[in-house]
């Protein structure tokens, strides 16, 4: 599948951190796109988008039945990647969790294959994998959700495969690099803003392995299982490191101080193999030093203001916005 004979695609969440990229990375290949995000984070990082020819936004939610039949209209592919992303933001309600990272999704796959749409996307997580220190793991691997976030992903897709006859779900490690929608709630993101801001970098524990993968690499992925008619599961990542590999890495480059805190919140631990989707052709070619000298760029070019502000946090968006609540806690704001 390639984008020359006007392919259509469907991505849910297409304003997100890695949808904003992905979205301009299909209408960039010459795909026509329709985005559904009501986007609770801002519209900034699609709105360059908006009045190009091949693309089309629904700010709707997928939680409405309704707006998500009208979506699938006309579609041939639709990309999965709408979600309250993130343990943090998952756990404020794991009720509405549930409703958009599980109920929507079984509700979009079986539609998708009630209407005959020939590919379904899954945008997964290794976070499925919870802590399994020690062993490499593939997509045979047994899981072990360990949070809300987790457990909503790997859920979803068990009710996928149970809907829709060959779907597929790409398992991405945790992301870093910039994007239009800039998030510093994820790991290797928080250390560089850090960094930059001249502060210390805080690792809590530090001896975890995690599998990272640049944001800019899990949007060419998610164009390369398109593009091959790729089915199944397949993690993507491009390294494994150690949360404190992680900061020396970026303190090689910045000169920032390190420092550890024994309060771990975050057990998961994991190395985790990409060979499967290597075997079909697939490597990503972006390391942590590439989003160093990029976020640089960005933090020296002004386009970042402070990176603490909430827009840059799932959680912080959902809990300090009475207005963001009142549109996702769809039985009213529950915070204070
Ligand atoms: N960022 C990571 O490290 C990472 C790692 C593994 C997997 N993933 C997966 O990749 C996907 C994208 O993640 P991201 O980092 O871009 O997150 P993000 O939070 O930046 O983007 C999610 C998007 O989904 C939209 N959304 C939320 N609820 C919705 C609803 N009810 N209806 C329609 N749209 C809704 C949001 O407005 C947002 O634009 C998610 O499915 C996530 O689980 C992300």
């Amino acid at each position: 599948m390639d984008g020359e004979g006007k392919i259509r695609v469907l991505i849910t969440g297409g304003g997100g951190y890695l949808g904003s990229i992905f979205t301009r990375k299909l209408l960039s290949k010459g795909y026509s796109v329709r985005v559904i995000d009501p986007l609770w984070y801002g519209r900034d990082p699609i709105e360059s988008c908006v009045g190009q020819e091949n693309f089309e936004l629904m700010q709707e939610d997928i939680r409405d039945l309704t707006a998500v039949v009208k979506a699938l209209k006309d579609v041939d592919a639709v990309v999965h990647l709408a979600s309250i992303v993130g343990m943090p933001a998952a756990n404020l309600d794991p009720r509405t969790s549930t409703e958009i990272n599980y109920l929507a999704t079984r509700n979009i796959a079986e539609l998708c294959s009630l209407y005959g749409i020939g590919t379904f996307l899954f945008a997964s997580t290794c976070s499925v994998y919870g802590a399994q220190p020690g062993k490499v793991i593939t997509e045979k691997s047994p899981v072990s959700p360990l949070d809300v976030y987790a457990e909503t992903k790997y859920k979803s897709e068990k009710a996928i495969y149970q809907v829709y006859e060959a779907p597929t779900v790409v398992r991405f490690g945790t992301l870093f690099g910039m994007s239009p929608r800039m998030r510093f709630d994820l790991a290797i993101n928080l250390f560089m803003a850090k960094a930059l801001s001249k502060e210390k970098i805080t690792v809590f524990g530090g001896s975890q392995h995690r599998p990272f993968l640049h944001v800019a690499d899990a949007a060419d992925a998610l164009a390369f299982v398109l593009e091959k008619n790729l089915d199944g599961i397949y993690n993507v990542i491009s390294e494994n490191f150690t949360i404190m590999e992680a900061a020396e890495r970026i303190s090689k480059l910045t000169g920032a101080e390190i420092e550890v805190s024994n309060a771990i919140v975050d057990k998961r631990d994991y190395v985790v193999s990409a060979e499967k989707i290597g075997q079909f052709g697939f490597t990503a070619s972006r390391n942590v030093e590439y989003a160093v000298k990029e976020t640089q760029e960005a933090f020296e070019g002004g386009k970042i203001g402070d990176y603490r502000e909430p827009k840059y946090s799932n959680y912080e968006s959902l809990f300090s916005s009475k207005e963001i609540q009142a549109k996702v806690y769809t039985q009213g704001p529950i915070f204070k």
